[in-house]
């Protein structure tokens, strides 16, 4: 008989963690890396938030709360809901979970049975499959390319969709590619959806870094006919650099939000007590600090893209949202390096490593290994001197 379950066998473990346990290694023995590798802001949590939290802990505000989380909190998100995404919810149509990767990961264990096929576009965020595996579901991944702007239209989802198709997995603004649907291709999509009555679960957590003219709209919102089979996911993660504190939540059909709240209050029961006086602050309190936050990365995106751009063998999308830029390196794949073919992203990112001593995310950990993905939720200094060493390295090849 095996140790292990059947589901916890089939998770993979992740090449990337591998890539910064290198990393880690290396910065121990004194050697100066360069990291491109963050998943979350750089900033601090704003003061407000964290007096809040402070304040939440100096009254005694650290029991068990309501499992689906305090009902100001289920409130503000209502509001949120409302004035941010034209979205109308009740607080029994909202479960706060222990950041959007719990809310998430509920949501496909409540709605996936064995055997269902679930629908992600790559490049996909690493989680979904992995979470669709353990529900015992089976990814169909959508490849999209950066011809179509890594996104999916609707004849392709069309003819993806079979009998036993039962959810499809958005997540726009998005992780890694940091492409933003527009309105009318969100129709379009959430008009296959409904027809084939198809849920949707839309994952909004880079909602508020978006740049320029873009604009975020949840698909919920645009169709009367998806928003029952839509669930979307946010939290506060990444708009208020909250990574930390562990609050994400959703809205969805009551009898859904109802199931998924029963799973958490057997697995985590409510999200910390304190961090949830946190996250109503965020969503309450002040906003100017996020405006502060998008102006740096908007800078810090337009010079990456522009020294990117300037590098021979790479070239790449301006991104829309989110703090990640995903480059093209195909063309640097078929380069050779100590006289071997490069080959791989992770092949790349591992050189990058040793040589330019520079931290990178390959794409193949995305589901497409023609690129590799760089955060610049890092400062300008050190995105100018990674640059200059990935530079420095493309050009010997
Ligand atoms: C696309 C996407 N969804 C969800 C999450 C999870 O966010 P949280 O930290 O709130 O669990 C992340 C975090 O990296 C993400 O990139």
């Amino acid at each position: 008989m095996d140790i292990l379950a059947k589901r916890v066998r089939s998770i993979n473990p992740s090449p990337t963690l591998a890539i910064t346990a290198k990393a880690n290694k290396m910065r121990a023995e004194g050697i100066n890396i360069i990291g491109f590798g963050a998943g979350e802001p750089d900033f601090d949590t704003p003061d407000n938030i964290k007096d809040a939290a402070k304040r939440a802990l100096d009254k005694g505000f650290t029991k068990y709360t309501p499992t689906s989380g305090i009902k100001e909190l289920k409130e503000a998100i209502c509001k949120k809901f409302k004035d941010d995404n034209a979205l109308d919810y009740t607080p029994d149509e909202i479960l706060v979970s222990c950041g959007a990767k719990h809310s998430l990961f509920n949501a496909i264990m409540a709605l996936c049975d064995e055997g269902d096929e679930v629908i992600i576009p790559a490049p996909y965020w690493v989680s979904y499959p992995e979470m669709v595996g353990v529900a015992g579901g089976n990814s169909v991944i959508l490849k999209t390319t950066a011809q179509s702007g890594f996104k999916v239209v609707p004849e392709q989802l069309k003819k993806a969709i079979t009998p036993k198709t039962k959810i499809f997995i958005l997540n726009s603004p998005s992780n890694p590619t940091g492409m933003v649907y527009a309105k009318e291709e969100l129709i379009a999509i959430a008009a296959v959806l409904a027809q084939k009555n198809i849920y949707c679960i839309s994952d909004e957590i880079y909602e508020k870094i978006i740049y320029g003219k873009n604009r975020h709209f949840s698909i919920a919102s645009l169709e009367p006919k998806i928003k029952p089979l839509t669930i979307t996911v946010n939290g506060v993660s990444k708009s208020y650099s909250m990574t930390g504190w562990r609050i994400g939540y959703m809205a969805g059909p009551k009898d859904i939000i109802q199931a998924m709240s029963n799973l958490q209050d057997h697995s985590t029961s409510n999200p910390t007590s304190i961090s949830q006086k946190g996250a109503l602050e965020a969503l309450l309190g002040p906003q100017q600090y996020l405006l502060k936050m998008i102006k740096a990365f908007n800078e810090r995106k337009d010079y990456i893209v522009k020294r990117l751009k300037s590098i021979p063998l790479i070239s790449c999308l301006e991104p829309q949202g989110t703090f990640y830029v995903f480059p093209d390196i195909s063309k640097v794949l078929n380069k050779e390096f100590n006289g071997k073919k490069i080959g791989e992203s992770l092949t790349l990112a591992d050189i990058l490593l040793t040589q330019a001593k520079v931290a990178v995310v390959p794409g193949g950990v995305f589901g497409d290994d023609n690129f590799i993905r760089l955060s610049y939720a890092t400062s300008m200094e050190n995105i100018t001197e990674g640059l200059n060493r990935i530079e420095a390295f493309i050009k010997q090849l």
